[in-house]
């Protein structure tokens, strides 16, 4: 801001901000006192909607750096050369919380990474976890009620939380991932991220692949214990939020290692897990991380509010050479967010300095609505014209796949090893029995606080059918629990 005098929203000097203008000494207000009624209608309009899910976060800007060559798969061409930099915006968030909650959570948390290409802005919108609790979108606002406040206590409930995962086998891998020692990161910086889902990539030949991207944090994994992350959550509500920006203040950039699983796309149909089950992993025996970026955070945001509480990510924002896979999950996520941000934005936040291409401009012939800037000038705003406005390019930004069979409300297709539980199971047979012993003690504070013993005892019973051992035990805390 310039220098000079404090001034109204037009710019004219404001003589007195600290009494407002009375008829006579201890008179009423007058109407004209122009600065006092401005000041008020603008604060009353200072919060726009927070965030339906992931309202709580904190972001940052930084560099990609491709380190390794994955031009055989993917024609993007942002990853198209060893060496090539990419500025990013990351926006890190927990999911239940509302926007003022703690940081220290037993939660998700949320990694959204906006790449600035030269062909368009590429959003990669995943998790910490490269799972979900649901594979299809339908049962998202189902379980996310769940999550959030009780219509009627105005809590989270217990009951709610475990009627849903109890009745969703499917989460039983997700929950083992979220009750272990990941579920409460130390900080943002501490913890993996994943594009979770599973995506398109496609080269200059046309050929497709399917990935699934992984980002390894350089700093090492570091947890809280649940009576640690709840002295935390009460000492310092904004932990994580803190310690991202103290860090890249004091220089100390964080890195992630990224890499990639490739799938040629011949591989899909007999995999042995469903590789578009959101509730799955590929094991890396199978498709094993290939090494190919190094991502920096390394410029806090000047202004939250404009850059982070503005920020917004699509998993629909592809550009040449990366696209969607057939994931049901992902399937909804392309309408949802661009939606969601028409709401809570407005029509125009594409068009926000956080969220626009930095590396290119979009020239569309969309036009005006609410805070539209002029930026188009006089342009003509249709397509074809005669005028050299902006013409298609005839090629999609990915490739076209086959389907088959008839229309409705169908389950994906079952592949030979699929079933809700194998990979919960194979989670829990690979902890330590430190790592066991805490992730029960976990499962169990929460499941003794559910009222309904039927609903208490189907959750165990889908931890059991993971692994015998594993619901064994949880029962037996849980008894302990309730006494
Ligand atoms: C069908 C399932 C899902 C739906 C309908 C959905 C919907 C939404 C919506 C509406 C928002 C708020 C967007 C905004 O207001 O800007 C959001 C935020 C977010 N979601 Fe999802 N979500 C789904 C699943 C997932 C999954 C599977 C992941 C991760 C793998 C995920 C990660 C995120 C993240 C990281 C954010 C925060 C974005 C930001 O930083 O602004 N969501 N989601």
């Amino acid at each position: 801001m310039t220098q000079g005098p404090l001034t109204t929203e037009a710019g004219a000097p404001v003589a007195d901000n600290q009494n407002s203008e009375t008829a006579g000494v201890g008179g009423p207000v007058l109407v004209q006192d122009q600065l006092l009624l401005e000041k008020l209608a603008h604060f009353n309009r200072e919060r726009i909607p927070e965030r339906v899910v992931h309202a709580r976060g904190a972001g940052a800007y930084g560099t990609f750096t491709v380190t390794g060559d994955v031009t055989p798969y993917t024609r993007a061409h942002f990853l198209g050369e060893v060496g090539r930099e990419t500025e990013v915006f990351l926006r890190f968030s927990t999911v239940a919380g509302n926007l003022g909650s703690a940081d220290a959570v037993r939660d998700p948390r949320g990694f959204s990474l906006k790449f600035y290409t030269e062909e368009g802005n590429y959003d990669l919108v995943g998790n910490n976890t490269p799972v979900f609790f649901v594979k299809d979108a339908i049962k998202f606002p189902d379980f996310i009620h769940t999550q959030k406040r009780d219509p009627y206590t105005g809590s989270q409930e217990a009951d709610n939380v475990w009627d849903f995962w109890s009745l969703s086998p499917e989460s039983t891998h997700q929950v083992t991932w979220l009750f272990g020692d990941r579920g409460i990161p130390a900080s943002y910086r501490h913890m993996d991220g994943f594009g979770s889902h599973t995506y398109q990539w496609n080269n200059e030949a046309g050929e497709v692949f399917w990935v699934k991207y992984h980002f390894k944090t350089d700093q090492g994994i570091k947890n809280l214990t649940q009576a640690e992350a709840n002295r935390l959550a009460g000492e310092d509500p904004d932990s994580h939020q803190r310690d991202l920006r103290e860090s890249i203040e004091r220089g100390e950039y964080p890195t992630w290692t990224v890499g990639v699983q490739i799938m040629p796309a011949a591989d899909a149909a007999t995999y042995r897990f469903n590789p578009f089950d959101l509730t799955k992993v590929w094991p890396h025996a199978d498709y094993p991380v290939i090494e190919f970026g190094k991502l920096e955070l390394n410029r806090n945001p000047e202004n939250v509010f404009a850059e982070v509480e503005q920020s917004i990510f699509s998993p629909a924002h592809f550009v040449p050479g990366i696209g969607p896979s057939p994931d049901k999950m992902l399937q909804g996520r392309l309408f949802a967010y661009g939606d969601a941000h028409r709401y809570r934005v407005g029509i125009n936040a594409d068009h926000l300095p956080v969220n626009r291409p930095h590396a290119t401009e979009a020239r569309t012939n969309s036009r005006d609505g609410f805070l539209y800037d002029g930026r188009h000038k006089g342009a003509k705003n249709y397509e074809p014209n005669s005028f050299g406005g902006p013409t298609q390019t005839g090629r999609p930004l990915w490739q076209p796949v086959p389907v088959t069979g008839v229309t409705g409300d169908l389950e994906a297709p079952v592949h030979a090893e699929d079933n809700d539980f194998v990979q919960a199971g194979n989670l829990y047979r690979l902890m330590t029995e430190e790592e066991k012993e805490r992730l029960i003690a976990n499962l169990a504070g929460f499941i003794a606080k559910v009222s309904r013993v039927d609903i208490a005892e189907r959750a165990i019973n889908n931890f059991r059918q993971a692994d015998e051992d594993y619901g064994k035990r949880l029962e037996a805390a849980v008894q302990a629990l309730r006494g």
